[in-house]
């Protein structure tokens, strides 16, 4: 346990120290559960939504891509179920106000509280159940009577001093949206069932614990698709999909064994079928995706609070239904810090211990950085950033590093992850004249260095990020 908070430590003092991650509103102490990416964060979550994008919209036939307004009618929420029932059970220490949260309390001790249960079914297991559960803070056992607690952060748009006005939400979830714009997609883009909405979106909790860096955070992004269905034709698409969101975690180069999938016991409120994909971050296996089998809910709860027909008509043979629906929902900090635990590694390289991140390279922020061997001769300057300008054209994520001596830039840019350290030296210039415009260019991994000519430099990095 001691060796695994470890690592979420260092994992979390790399992400400041190279400028991935840090606290929000940090100059001013901190908001709990909020994170923002730094200029390496940014590239590495922008590389992962390219890639997600890649395998759910453009490598399908029949996915559609949307981006929908994040303030939705106050209905919505309503219709989806998050006002009355996206709730957490919470109670108060009464020593020092800590909150638990008691279902997960339950938990700890082997109880299982039904997502479903009232309040007052749960506030009766707590009580056959206090003397088991200690304040987390001060270790006492003394707790109010559980309440629900809404996660759905509140805001207000435009003018709502009037009498009457309905509080508008920021998005519980993401996938609402889709939800929204179904008939607008089939009404413009006439796609047949069975097809596919993908959204990436943010999407905000009121959590009571955030915890464990980006694994539970109070704003997030989700990135979502949607799979609109003929009705009872779900099992093997379902199937279909689990193994096709499985695939994608393969493909980020994430090592098979600490992923494994769990199906949920009890279903939350709108689910008929419900698996996790999870990933054994350094605190244990958890989720990082979720695939449900929601069937007709969503649909129907909307057609029912907006009086809109949904009902898709099968082109061919004009059968009317309510489609039922797929979803895989991914959280993409979650899955951005899955990559982290399984790319952090310490070996030995030179005789010396190194922090490396072995990202796949299509995920590393930076691709390739360009050094001049020496930084105080000029000549050799000229000519790297010669090479750097034309190198940067051709592939954005290259950077320039000519700070402190060669040792230390491949440990920085071991520490992020960039694959390729390509350094001009005199050779490069035609001190051996075969070797002229030729570069050498060190692996990440292996430290193996090999020499490049510079016309091939752009085929040889492109080639090896498209594997
Ligand atoms: N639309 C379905 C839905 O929202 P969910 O299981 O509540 O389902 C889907 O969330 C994914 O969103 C989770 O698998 C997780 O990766 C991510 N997620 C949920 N709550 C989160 C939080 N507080 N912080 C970070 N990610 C979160």
């Amino acid at each position: 346990m001691a060796e695994s908070q470890n690592l979420m430590e260092k994992i979390v003092s790399l992400c400041k120290r190279r400028g991935f991650v840090y606290q929000g509103s940090e100059i001013y102490g901190g908001l709990a559960g909020i994170y923002d990416f730094g200029p390496r964060g940014v590239e590495l979550l922008n590389n992962l939504k390219k890639s997600w994008w890649q395998a759910n919209v453009y490598d399908k036939e029949n996915f559609y891509g949307l981006d929908s307004g994040m303030f939705k009618h106050p209905r919505t929420w309503e219709a989806s179920g998050h006002v009355g029932g996206f709730a957490d059970p919470l109670a108060e220490c009464r020593t020092c106000h800590a909150r638990i949260r008691v279902d997960k309390e339950l938990a700890n001790v082997g109880v299982t509280a039904d997502e479903k249960m009232s309040e007052d079914a749960i506030n009766e297991l707590f009580d056959q159940n206090r003397d088991k559960i200690k304040c987390p803070v001060c270790g006492k056992k003394d707790f109010t009577r559980a309440k629900a607690f809404n996660l759905l952060v509140k805001s207000n748009l435009g003018d709502f001093t009037s009498e009457g006005a309905e509080p508008v939400y920021l998005p519980g979830e993401a996938c609402q949206g889709i939800y929204l714009d179904y008939k607008n997609i089939v009404d413009t883009m006439q796609p047949k069932v069975p097809f596919g909405v993908a959204q990436i979106g943010k999407a905000f909790r009121n959590e009571i614990s955030p915890r464990n860096f980006l694994f539970r955070t109070r704003e997030f992004e989700q990135a979502d698709t949607q799979l609109f269905i003929r009705p009872n034709e779900n099992k093997e698409a379902y199937e279909a999909l689990k193994k096709d969101r499985w695939n994608w975690y393969l493909s980020l180069g994430i090592k098979e064994n600490k992923l494994r999938f769990k199906q949920h016991e009890n279903l939350v409120f709108y689910a008929k079928d419900a698996w996790d994909i999870e990933y054994e971050f350094p605190s244990g296996f958890d989720e990082v995706e979720g695939i449900h089998d929601r069937t007709d809910y969503d649909l129907s709860q909307h057609m029912k609070f907006s009086g809109v027909d949904l009902n898709y008509t099968d082109p061919t043979t004009a059968e009317k239904y309510i489609p039922w629906i797929l979803e895989t929902s991914m959280g993409m900090g979650r899955v951005f810090l899955a990559v982290l635990c399984d790319a952090y590694y310490e070996d030995e390289m030179d005789g010396e211990t190194r922090v490396v991140l072995k990202l796949a390279p299509h995920l590393a922020p930076v691709k390739a950085a360009v050094f001049p061997l020496l930084k105080n001769k000029p000549e050799l300057v000229e000519k790297a950033r010669e090479i750097y300008s034309a190198l940067k054209k051709q592939i954005p994520q290259i950077m320039w590093d000519d700070n402190g001596n060669i040792g230390k830039r491949y440990r920085r840019q071991d520490e992020i992850g960039t694959p390729w350290c390509i350094t001009i030296d005199f050779d490069t210039l035609g001190e051996t004249p075969e070797l002229k415009d030729t570069v050498t260019v060190r692996d990440r991994d292996t430290g193996q260095q090999t020499r490049v000519p510079v016309a091939e430099l752009s085929g040889f990095i492109t080639s090896k990020i498209n594997l």
